[in-house]
This record gives C-alpha cells, sequence and structure tokens, in this order.
C-alpha cells in the first residue's frame, strides 16, 4: 500500500451540518485523516422529497465527492441510507459505509427488553429501515417509530436549544416514551445536537445509541482491513464543502461546535454541484 493511497481524504455526505457530528467523531479518533465533508445546504431537508430526488440529489452530491479520490465514502445521512446505499454501493469504487447498519447492530445489543424506540425523518420512517434491519438481526424485536420534520431545519438555523426546541422534542418523542423503550435510536443525523434533551426526557433508563460513534468504530475496522488506515502524527485537513454559502453559514457550524471540535483546520468552501449527466442531457 502506499503512502499516497493511505493519505487519500475520507468523504462524509450529508443533506445539511446533521453529518458533521459524523465528521467531528471520525476527526476526533482518526486526527490524522483527512476529510471531505459535504452539505447539500442548497436542498436540505431531504426528506420530504420523493424517493426518485432523493436518490437523484443524493447520486450528484457523491459524484461530486468521488471526483476527489477518497478512500472512502461515508454516508452520514439516514434518509439517503435508507433510499440510495445499494446503488451508492454498487457504483462507487471504494467503500461505502452507511449509517444505518452500524447504528442498528449498536441498538440490538443495547436493548434488554427488545423495545426501541426510533426518531428520524419521515422518509426513514416511510422506509421502515430500522424496522426491517432490527427484525433480521433480532426477530421479534418491538420498533416503535415516529418522523420529527422540524428538527432538521432546526439545526440548519443553528437553534438547538431552549424551551422551544425542547417542546418540539418532547412533542416527537412523547409516543416513543409511552412505548415504555430500553434504546433510542437517532435516525437522523441532525438530532444527534439534540442528544442532551432527548436524555432528560427519556429518563436513564434508555440508553440513547450513539451513532457518530459507532458509525466511526465501523469505520476504522474497514479502514484496518483494507491497510488504509493513516497513522502519522501530522494534522489532517478537514473541509467542509456546502452547496450554498452563505453569511450564516460559518455562525450556524460555530455555534453548532463551540469548542475547537476541528481545530483551526475547518475551511468551508463552495461545492458547485453538476446535475446529473442523464439529467443534463435531456
Ligand atoms: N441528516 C439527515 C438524516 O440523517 C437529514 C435528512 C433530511 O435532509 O431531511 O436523515
Amino acid at each position: 500500500m502506499t503512502l499516497e493511497r493511505v493519505s487519500r481524504p475520507i468523504a462524509i455526505f450529508d443533506s445539511g451540518l446533521g453529518g458533521l457530528t459524523v465528521a467531528a467523531e471520525i476527526h476526533r479518533r482518526f486526527p490524522s485523516e483527512n476529510l471531505l465533508f459535504l452539505a447539500d445546504r442548497a436542498r436540505v431537508p431531504y426528506a420530504s422529497l420523493s424517493i426518485a430526488l432523493i436518490a437523484r440529489f443524493a447520486s450528484e452530491c457523491f459524484d461530486f465527492l468521488l471526483a476527489h479520490d477518497p478512500k472512502a465514502l461515508v454516508v452520514a445521512c439516514n434518509t439517503v441510507s435508507a433510499v440510495a446505499l445499494e446503488e451508492t454501493v454498487a457504483r462507487s469504487p471504494v467503500p461505502v459505509l452507511g449509517v444505518i447498519e452500524p447504528t442498528a447492530k449498536a441498538a440490538e445489543k443495547a436493548t434488554v427488553t427488545g423495545r426501541v424506540g426510533v426518531l428520524a425523518t419521515k422518509a426513514t420512517v416511510r422506509r421502515q429501515a430500522y424496522d426491517k434491519l432490527l427484525s433480521r438481526l433480532r426477530p421479534g424485536v418491538q420498533v416503535f417509530s415516529n418522523g420529527a420534520p422540524l428538527l432538521v431545519p432546526l439545526v440548519e438555523e443553528g437553534w438547538t436549544e431552549g424551551e422551544i426546541p425542547k417542546q418540539i422534542v418532547e412533542h416527537y418523542l412523547t409516543p416513543i416514551r409511552r412505548a415504555g423503550v430500553d434504546t433510542l435510536v437517532l435516525g437522523c443525523t441532525h438530532y444527534e445536537y439534540f442528544t442532551e434533551t432527548m436524555h432528560a426526557i427519556m429518563g436513564d433508563g434508555v440508553s440513547i445509541i450513539n451513532t457518530p460513534q459507532v458509525t466511526a468504530i465501523e469505520l476504522e475496522k474497514i479502514l484496518a482491513a483494507r491497510g488504509e488506515l493513516q497513522r502519522s502524527d501530522k494534522p489532517g485537513t478537514v473541509i467542509a464543502y456546502s452547496t450554498d454559502i452563505n453569511e450564516a453559514l460559518d455562525l450556524v457550524v460555530n455555534g453548532l461546535f463551540p469548542n475547537p471540535v476541528f481545530p483551526n483546520q475547518i475551511t468551508i468552501q463552495s461545492a458547485q454541484i453538476p446535475p446529473l449527466r442523464a439529467e443534463a442531457a435531456r
């Protein structure tokens, strides 16, 4: 394995800023890895779109990331993982890791009672992505899902704290809490920003699965098996691309990551996403 191959970046994708929680965890565990993150902020939220359009937008974004010659592609978006993972795996020259599988596996390990709550986007709930996987992992498991459409726009606004977000989170979580689950899956990476609020609402008896953590652990296994983990003392670079850059973006990113989560290294750049070739030809 040449040094050059190992130092290729890890590409991480989300429709918006939720996937930055996954990027932050990967950066924390593997500070010498070069990371490329892409948020399709021009078109977030994806979950209210048709399946065909979600798949098309995701595909356009993957083309952008794959053009940077990454060594792996992390789909840090549950909605895209639920809708378009198989076709992405089929056409990617590098390993593709979605967030649903590592999260569902961790939930299956964590639950004692077999009652698992899933708070996710409506698209992910409709696809029954977690229900199907959890039932395969543990036949007889009971999954209680709810869609939480307002949480993605709140994160994109940088409004994750205070009474109003708390009331909205509580509204969406109440049916799941009442179902008496012992494990909660945050089936949308944007919801990671509300973890503390959710802990307070669900109580100590409920384990909340840490998607960024379990995804980073799975990524480590994949890269280690391919001999592609970067082992160096030199800090890696983190470039966050967004399909829409406006003056609020820096403020939101800095507000969501007030501590030096990406110490001095995160640069934000504009991503020009060309439409898929087939579309352009029409
Ligand atoms: N972070 C995405 C997810 O994990 C948000 C989806 C959306 O854009 O609606 O599902």
